[in-house]
């Protein structure tokens, strides 16, 4: 098999380092040509000594400055902000772009990869759910496709080869129900950071741990889901299942369910992205059954999760709403994380903007990037007025 050329945007998290370990668990596979990190430079310098990209990006001049004075590799070209992103994404040299930056910011990146007609290996399920209108079009110009890493989407993806995208009935999208699955509704209120950002089955960066503990990542995940697999949201079911073994199903209209389980190991989806369309040896997330002894299943609470009522009603809504909603969480996430609101106001926060919120039906890029930037300055104003 030959090496491929990759790319990794937001190398220095949870995912990108994942990513990383796969590279160098096969070794002569891959070979790395750019890397992206916000502001982590010891990291991303010990990187760059250890992996010799060509180019890499940080968040802004400041960085760039930081790493040079570093200099982990002389000679080495380092790009900024979205600016540099996009000449990552759209280096001629790529095969694969695996995005795993986090939040809206990973959009851009991920449009340039498509348009410049390379695979994109997608953790960052921010760029579908507020940018989802615009993908399918672009795909279409190109032929590139987009290789999901979330690993439901992996798991779902996996599952659909068993039967034609016409025989699907429905999908069953599973959650861990996150670190409050059995608390009391009625003490959300005093939720701490500490207690949010310790989930029981993922170790994973800041945003989307909130975003699990308020159920929030199972509605994004709902929506990627919706452009991915080109499903209407009322075909996607949301299934509780603790252990995190079974990591999604689909059934298909003769009631055969296809599910695929592992140990959770991020490292399996990640791979399965990358080495697609083969499949390589190797004990990521390997599994006992008969260790694991039980999986259970059982619907999920909407009126104690309403993030997961939220994102439903977004993608129902459709066009510019879900990227009215993405913003509002990462604004009120950003703010809890700070200390600056409770943890039930995180969705409180969300269901006013959206109750606001104008839908442009068939949105442009403009449309969604003006939503994205109006529907922050209305979130920080409401958490402003607290
Ligand atoms: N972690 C998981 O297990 C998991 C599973 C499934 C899907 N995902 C999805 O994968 C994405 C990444 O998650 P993660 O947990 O890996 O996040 P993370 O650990 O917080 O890492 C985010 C990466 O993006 C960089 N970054 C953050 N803000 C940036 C900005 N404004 N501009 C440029 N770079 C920026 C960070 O750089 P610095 O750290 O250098 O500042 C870091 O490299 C998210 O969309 C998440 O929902 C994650």
């Amino acid at each position: 098999m030959n090496s491929k050329t990759i790319t990794i945007l937001g190398s220095t998290g949870s995912i990108g380092r994942a990513t990383l370990d796969v590279v160098v668990n096969h070794p002569g596979q891959f070979e790395i040509l750019a890397l992206s990190a916000g502001r982590n430079m010891e990291l991303l310098a010990e990187q760059i000594k250890r992996f010799r990209p060509k180019f890499v990006v940080v968040y802004s001049e400041k960085e760039a400055d930081i790493l040079r004075e570093m200099n982990p590799l002389p000679g080495l070209e380092i790009g900024c902000g979205q600016e540099g992103l996009k000449q990552a994404a759209t280096l001629p040299e790529n095969d694969i772009v695996l995005n795993a930056l986090v939040g809206a910011a990973g959009l851009m990146a991920s449009l340039e990869t498509i348009r410049a007609g390379k695979n994109l290996a997608l953790a960052n399920k921010e760029s579908l759910v507020v940018g989802g209108p615009l993908f399918e079009a672009e795909m279409a110009k190109t032929g590139a496709k987009i290789l999901p890493v979330d690993s439901e989407h992996s798991a779902i993806w996996q599952c659909l080869n068993a039967g034609k995208t016409s025989e699907v009935r429905q999908i069953l999208l599973t959650a861990s129900g996150g670190p409050f699955r059995e608390r009391e509704a009625s003490t959300f209120k005093d939720i701490s950071r500490e207690e949010a950002l310790n989930h029981p089955t993922w170790k994973m960066g800041p945003k989307i741990t909130i975003d699990s503990a308020t159920m929030m990542n199972k509605g994004l995940e709902l929506i990627e889901a919706v452009w991915l697999f080109s499903l209407p949201p009322e075909q996607i079911k949301i299934v509780i299942h603790p252990q995190s073994i079974v990591h999604s199903m689909v059934e298909f209209v003769d009631s055969s369910i296809i599910a695929q389980l592992s140990n959770p190991d991020m490292k399996l989806p990640i791979a399965y992205a990358l080495f697609w369309p083969d499949r390589l040896p190797s004990d990521n997330g390997k599994a006992d059954l008969a260790t694991i002894g039980q999986l259970n299943f059982y619907e999920p609470d909407d009126c104690k999760f309403p993030a997961l009522k939220l994102a439903r009603q977004a993608a129902d809504m459709g066009g510019t709403a879900p990227a009215a909603l993405n913003a509002a969480n990462e604004v009120a996430v950003e703010h809890f994380l700070n200390g600056r609101i409770g943890f039930t106001r995180i969705t409180e926060l969300i269901e006013k903007i959206l109750v606001k919120h104008n839908v442009i039906v068939t949105p442009s890029l403009d449309d969604i990037l003006n939503c994205d930037r109006e529907t922050r300055r209305q979130a920080a104003g409401m958490i402003g007025k607290e």
